[in-house]
């Protein structure tokens, strides 16, 4: 079975949209195995996003990231790396699918509701930064 890292934003709480985006990954047939709600630390976010550091967007990325509260989600099932990427949909609203979690409900390349690993590296490595050792 294959694990990912999924984040619901600040915009994805403040919206309300927590519950959305768990129905659609539990519908979807895939296992929420840790979730956490906190509000991240600079430092912790200039880690998960390093590979980003000195693109044009990565200033905002980090202070919209670090202005309330996320959650933090640890999925669990057959293909999950791939299944989550293709149901969060494009980075771009413009073309996110409708039916995806973007496509659907998001308007803003920044404000996206929801981050999800793009790899198994890189879900590996998430999921360590964030929930640790396990
Ligand atoms: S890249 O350069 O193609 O790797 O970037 P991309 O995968 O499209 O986006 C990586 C994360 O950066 C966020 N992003 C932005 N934030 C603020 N402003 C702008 N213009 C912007 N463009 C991209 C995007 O939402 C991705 O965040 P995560 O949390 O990884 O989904």
């Amino acid at each position: 079975m294959e694990k990912t890292f999924i984040m619901i934003k600040p915009d994805g709480v403040r919206r309300k949209l927590v519950g959305e985006v768990l129905k659609r990954i539990e519908t979807k047939g895939l296992s929420i195995e840790k979730i956490l709600m906190t509000k991240p630390d600079r430092s912790i976010l200039v880690e998960h996003y390093s590979e980003h550091e000195g693109k044009s967007f990565y200033n905002d990325l980090i202070e919209f990231v670090s202005s309330g509260s996320v959650v933090l989600i640890q999925v669990q099932g057959e293909e999950a790396i791939r299944i989550m990427r293709n149901l969060i949909g494009d980075t771009d609203p413009v073309c996110a699918s409708p039916g995806t979690i973007r496509g659907d409900l998001a308007n803003s390349k920044t404000e996206n509701i929801v981050h999800a690993s793009d790899s198994e590296s890189s879900a590996s490595y998430e999921l360590k930064l964030w929930f640790g050792d396990d």
